[in-house]
């Protein structure tokens, strides 16, 4: 797994202008790019979110960034929760701020999402981890009804420092033991000890409880009024009444 792993970043590949880093590190991908391959762009004009939501940001004041990873990284079985840690920590190394998570993987700074993560991927071929940060985006630049729960890096971060540290943190958690990304994960799960609400599908109504941890496969873990509910899919959001962060 090291050799694999051995050179996150490069080659590196540019967009001044792309539709989606996800789609063009996928093109790449299925044309035979090799592990450790990343696209950024300046501008996406069909950015992807979760839940086919679309991700929006100003030309030049995000992070769009995608790695391609293949196996064994690739099929790493806590990939998307190391994707979370890595940013986090990727954004705690260039500003003074401190980054919490939301299962699976938002990253919040003070309740308000600064960075999304979209993993696509073709099993046992290859996994693209698409990681967008908010590095300059004013309040006012932020799309209508994420205006208040989204948030910019800023402090004098740049999109260039923002890619580097990716670049090594990713590389360092998928060569980690489990156990130590677990544990690094678990200090900054945003969640814990909170009230939520659980939505497996936008067809499935809302299953309320307090959130109990994440465990050792990544599962978040829910006590509700039968007992100990794992989650391993879905959407978690705070309950209103704790943050009106949970509209994001
Ligand atoms: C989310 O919904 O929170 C995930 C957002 C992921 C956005 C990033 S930006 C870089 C990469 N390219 C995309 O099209 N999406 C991801």
């Amino acid at each position: 797994m090291i050799d694999e792993l051995a050179s996150i970043g490069s080659p590196h590949r540019h967009y001044s202008s792309t539709d989606s880093t996800n789609e063009r590190a996928r093109t790449l991908a299925i044309a035979g790019a090799s592990s450790g391959t990343v696209v950024t762009a300046t501008e996406q004009s069909a950015g992807r979110g979760r839940y086919g939501r679309s991700w929006e940001a100003p030309p030049g004041k995000a992070l769009l960034y995608s790695a391609i990873l293949r196996p064994p990284a690739a099929e790493h079985p806590l990939l998307s929760l190391l994707a979370a840690l890595t940013t986090a920590e990727a954004i705690e190394s260039a500003a003074a701020v401190r980054c919490e998570i939301k299962w699976p993987n938002d990253v919040w700074i003070e309740e308000r999402k600064v960075a999304g993560i979209l993993i696509e991927s073709r099993p046992s071929q290859w996994a693209v981890v698409g990681i967008g940060i908010n590095v300059s985006v004013e309040p006012e630049e932020f799309p209508e009804d994420l205006r208040w729960p989204a948030i910019s890096v800023k402090r004098g971060a740049s999109v260039q420092q923002l890619r580097l540290a990716l670049n090594s943190t990713l590389t360092e958690w998928l060569r980690a033991p489990h156990s130590g990304a677990l544990v690094a994960y678990r200090s900054r799960d945003a969640l814990s000890g909170r009230e939520v609400e659980w939505t497996r599908s936008e067809a499935s109504a809302a299953l309320a409880g307090t959130a109990a941890g994440i465990d050792d496969a990544g599962n978040l873990t829910l006590r509700g009024p039968d007992g100990i509910l794992t989650v391993s899919s879905g959407e978690v959001q705070l309950r209103a009444a704790q943050s009106e962060a949970s509209k994001g």
